[in-house]
Order: structure tokens, then sequence, then C-alpha cells
């Protein structure tokens, strides 16, 4: 399969996100292309950059660059203000200035803090997004959002800010683990409830996490998407409404996995967090049960988990703190059906009575990666 070219608008920003297999050698040329600059710093952590890091930087030397290479520890807990800190300073040392570019290599913590580090630096410079894990192809690197965690809680801090381009090889797939690739199917379902009920069965029918999905088939589904998160990102760049739908599964979601102290992947709390909604919509006669049902078989279908065994209580605790509360009101986003959500405000009480209905309805079917 050939290349595909997503052209991405956002009110701040067009650029263009390219999917394909070996696009990591194009990186130079994009970079040279889109963000323009004579300096390129690719920031990457400590598993990525030993497997990709040194292709990237000959690509974009080859395009004529000067490169550093700026490596940070793996992993959420170091998704810090104290090494957003030393990616900074790594910047400065490398003389970076307002005409040079941030090439962001890695999964979504990389992205995250390398698109902050370059919205910060010099008031912002070009950053361009160059994600390896599912997770990140599909969600983190497109639409601008970067952030780094507070102690209180996950991307806390943080600022939108648009890449000058995308790059996604769908090669970088193969060196992630079968656990991380099927944890963040959690969120290939979701786009596929949001928005398409044709992706929605045909995951349904062919789980992405199968030992037999094709090459072509992955890029496929990732450019498919890609375009449904760029649909949301174009008409509400700032989540001011539509882009609120994408956190479709996150209000209980989130509350399943912070319970879990991070010990479950964030695409399978998610996965639980849309069954638990979808069963409690459909109680309340919100979506049909059918719909509920059909969400719960296609996330069985990838080995995900469909409920949680977390008390109803310490659920509410945890959604009561989402970032998406407004007083005693929440936003949460309710499937009617397959491939239409709406963002519903409901009272803390209602979202106590959605979580009881929908939450250790079937706990035993919680599956653990
Ligand atoms: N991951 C949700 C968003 O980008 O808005």
């Amino acid at each position: 399969m050939s290349t595909i070219t997503i052209p991405v608008h956002t009110s701040s920003r067009a650029y263009d996100v390219l999917v394909g297999p070996g696009v990591l050698d194009q990186v130079g040329e994009v970079c040279a292309r889109c963000a323009g600059g004579t300096v390129a710093a690719v920031i990457s952590d400590s598993n990525v950059a030993p497997l990709y890091g040194q292709r990237v930087l000959s690509s974009l030397e080859r395009a004529g660059y000067r490169t550093a290479l700026l490596t940070f520890p793996a992993g959420e807990q170091n998704k810090r203000l104290s090494t957003l800190e030393t990616l900074l300073e790594g910047l400065a040392a490398a003389e970076l200035s307002r005409d040079d570019v941030v090439v962001a290599l890695g999964g979504g913590v990389t992205g995250d803090m390398a698109g902050l580090a370059a919205a910060l630096y010099l008031r912002g410079i070009q950053v361009v997004q160059v994600p390896t894990s599912l997770l990140a192809m599909v969600d983190s690197s497109v639409g601008g959002k970067t952030a780094v965690d507070l102690a209180h809680g996950k991307n806390l801090a943080g600022a939108f800010h648009q890449p000058s381009a995308v790059v996604v090889d769908i090669d970088c797939l193969k060196t992630l683990s079968h656990e991380l690739f099927s944890d963040s199917c959690g969120e290939v379902i979701k786009h596929g409830v949001l928005a398409d009920p044709a992706l929605f069965a045909h995951l349904a029918k062919h789980p992405l996490n199968a030992p037999d999905v094709t090459s072509d088939e992955l890029v496929s589904v990732v450019a498919r998407n890609i375009e449904i998160k760029r649909n949301v990102v174009d008409a509400d760049e700032k989540e001011h409404g539509l882009r609120q739908t994408l956190n479709l599964g996150h209000t209980l979601g989130h509350a399943i996995e912070a319970s879990s102290n991070f010990t479950l992947g964030h695409g399978s709390s998610v996965a639980a967090g849309l069954c638990c909604i979808a069963r409690g919509a459909a109680a309340k006669g919100w979506c049909s049960e059918d719909c509920a049902r059909q969400i719960e078989r296609a996330t069985l279908a990838h080995g995900l988990p469909i409920d949680t065994s977390v008390g109803h209580e310490t659920i509410f605790a945890f959604a009561t703190h989402d970032k998406k509360r407004h007083g005693s009101t929440i936003n949460v986003v309710i499937p009617h059906a397959i491939g239409s959500v709406s963002v519903r405000t409901i009272t803390f009480d209602e979202l106590a009575e959605l979580i009881e209905l929908g939450c250790n309805a079937h706990p035993s079917s919680e599956v653990s990666l």
C-alpha cells in the first residue's frame, strides 16, 4: 500500500499527516519542507531512541540539518516539569533558534512533553510529531495537545501547540509489545463508536490485535482513525464543544485507571469506561441495549476489559475530581448508537446513578493486561 496523506486544518495551523510503512526515512525531507530551519533536535525516550533515533538523525542530516538527540528516561512517571526543564536546557545547549525544529520521536509521553518543550522554548518553535506507538498514532500526535503531569493529576499543565507535520511509520508498531498494542485498541474502538459504524463493524469482526493483521490493514485502520480525529479537531481545536466527544469512555475510564494506580493501561481503562457508560446509558434509555452489547462484544474481541471491580463510590470520587467537572455538574459523553454520541451536562447525582447502573455489572469479565 502506498503512503496516505491526511490534511489537517485547525484554526491555528494547517499541516499534513503522512501514514505508511517506512516513512521514518522521510522525516528529514518532511521537516525541511514543512518546518524549515537549520537545526533539528530529536526528543525521544530511553526505549525508543536506541530503536529509531539514528535512522531519524540520518534522515535529518541527509536533508541538511545539524542535529541533536535529547533523551529522557521512559515512563509516565517522568512526564514531569523537572524532565521538561532538562529538555528545555538541552534545546538551549544545542543552540536552537526561533526557526529551528523539535522532532518528537516516540509514544504519547514523548509527544506530549516534546510538544510542550517546543511550545515553551523561545515562546514557541515548530515541532514535527513522529509517533511510534499505536496510541500516539491514532490519538495524541494529532490535534496539538501537549502537557506534563502534576502531583495532583495527569496532563494538568500544558498548551495547545499544533505540529508542523506528523509522520506515522506503521513499521514502528512491529517493535511495540502485544500488550501495549492491544491496550491502545481501546482508543481505536472508541473512534469507531464515536464516528464510524463501518470501522466499528470491521473491528468487531477482525480485531486489530489479531495475529494475521496485515500492514495494509494497519495503514488503512490507522489512517481512518486519524481522519476521525482530524474531523473533530478541525471543527473544534480548543475543545469548546465537539472535541469533548473524544473523551468518550474517559470520565469513568480515567477513574478506573487512577484507582488501579495506573497499573491498568490507558486504552484498557477507556475500553472498560466505554462499556460502563454504554450500559449506564442503556439502562437510562439514552442508548439501545443492542448498542451497549455491541460495544461489549467488540471490546471482548480485543481481549480488553468490559467492566471493573472498582467500587461505585471510588469511581464516583475519582470521576468528580476530573478536569471536565464544572461546579457540581460534569460533562459526560453518552453513546446513543454506533457512530452517534453527544456531550451531556449531568449533575453529580445523575453521574452516581450512571455509575451504579453501568459499573460492576459483570466485574468477573474484567481482563487485566
Ligand atoms: N485525546 C483527546 C484529544 O486530543 O482531545
